[in-house]
């Protein structure tokens, strides 16, 4: 089938990928640098599949470390997941996140060009969409950012799109994810954040699992239909196999192509927050906090554009999304060690 490098292959996505990948023919090379994620997740990937992995712990900033890679392996194309990710933290430390995820893939697509290598699926975000799109989001909107993270994003995608028009030949998918939850049905790899989580769902696993004492929910004078924020959450395996349908697609298409990866649909946190009481079993303390800065009303897909050219689409719904953090959650009550 081919030779796929997964940089940041240890991480939530990036594990669950490389999974579905191997199960689909591919042989994997990992490059991480272990910044946000443990070697022990090689191991794991392992298990779940069957098959052997290659991983090199480096830097995408690392440009010998990058060629050796390529020097040693005929790399048909690239998974690139490597980067920073919490909104937040790019507000306070810019440089570290243009550095790292801009930086990087300039170093990966200098040394995929000595190379020859041509075919890239980048993990772009919903992000892209800032503030001033209405939901359903679809891909011709324009692409803006409210924070350095989402900026990384937004120039990553230009880059790509630039590369595209110097050369012909090179086919770039960016595929643009909606809120990723869940984990594996192994209860082998899923979400492992380091510190108190930021994200919705990791923040109530914690909670669920008494690390946490109670949920603040964000605000719920929000129009929606119960006050509370509404986001696409889509399963990560469903995720996943969306990589594997990407990088079919670009073996096949030059060019650059954005395409969401959500579900299409909806869910607020209240509804969340009761399929997880389902999944665990037990009530999850809340209370109702100011708005977070920064967070919208509403974030929904249109899906259609992935259906249409890969033929995927979100088999998940948020009940075994929920189910499948909880069965992770208390798999490992330390994490991925
Ligand atoms: P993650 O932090 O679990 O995975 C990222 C991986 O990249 C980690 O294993 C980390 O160690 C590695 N990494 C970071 N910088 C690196 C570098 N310079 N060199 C080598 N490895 C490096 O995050 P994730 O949730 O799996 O996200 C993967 C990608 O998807 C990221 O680019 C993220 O911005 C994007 N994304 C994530 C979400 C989400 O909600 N999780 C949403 C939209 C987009
Ligand atoms: C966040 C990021 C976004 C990123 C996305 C996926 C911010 C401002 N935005 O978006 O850039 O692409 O994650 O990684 O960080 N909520 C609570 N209590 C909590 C946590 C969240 O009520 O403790 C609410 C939020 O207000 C929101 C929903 O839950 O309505 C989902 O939040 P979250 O999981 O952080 O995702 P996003 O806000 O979509």
């Amino acid at each position: 089938m081919g030779k796929i490098l997964v940089t940041g292959g240890t991480g939530f996505i990036g594990s669950h990928t490389c999974v579905e990948l191997l199960e689909n023919g591919y042989e994997i090379v990992i490059v991480d640098n272990l910044s946000n994620s443990k070697e022990a997740a090689v191991g794991r990937i392992e298990k779940i599949s069957g098959k052997e992995v290659t991983f090199v712990k480096a830097d995408i900033c690392d440009y010998d470390a990058l060629s050796e890679v390529f020097g040693k392996n005929d790399i048909d194309a690239v998974v690139h997941f490597a980067g920073l990710k919490a909104v937040g933290e790019s507000v306070r430390k810019p440089l570290e996140y243009y550095t790292n995820n801009i930086h990087g893939t300039l170093v990966l697509l200098r040394v995929m060009r000595e190379n020859g290598c041509k075919k890239i699926v980048f993990s772009s975000s919903a992000t892209v969409y800032g503030m001033n799109n209405k939901a359903p989001y679809t891909e011709d909107m324009p692409t803006s950012a409210t924070n350095p993270y989402g900026y990384t994003k937004v120039m990553i995608e230009q880059i790509l799109r630039d590369v595209c028009v110097s050369d012909s030949e090179f086919s770039a998918v960016a595929l643009r994810y909606f809120n990723p939850i869940g984990a594996h049905s192994s209860g082998l790899i899923g979400e492992d954040p380091n510190g108190i989580p930021n994200n919705l769902v990791p923040y109530i696993a914690q909670v669920a699992s008494g690390r946490l004492e109670q949920l603040s929910v964000y605000g719920d004078d929000y129009d929606t239909p119960d006050g509370t924020g509404v986001r696409d959450y889509i399963h990560v395996m469903d995720l996943a196999s969306g990589h594997v349908c990407a990088i079919d697609y670009a073996m096949k298409h030059n060019g650059f192509e954005p395409v969401n990866l959500g579900t299409g649909k909806g869910s607020s946190v209240l509804e969340v927050v009761a399929a997880y009481e389902k999944a665990c079993g037990k009530p999850i303390p809340k209370r109702i906090t100011e708005r977070r800065a920064g967070d919208i009303a509403i974030c929904y897909a249109d899906a259609s554009k992935a259906k249409e050219i890969f033929g995927w689409e979100a088999k998940s719904g948020i009940d075994e999304m929920c189910a499948d953090s909880w069965n992770f959650t208390k798999m490992n009550p330390n994490g991925i060690n």
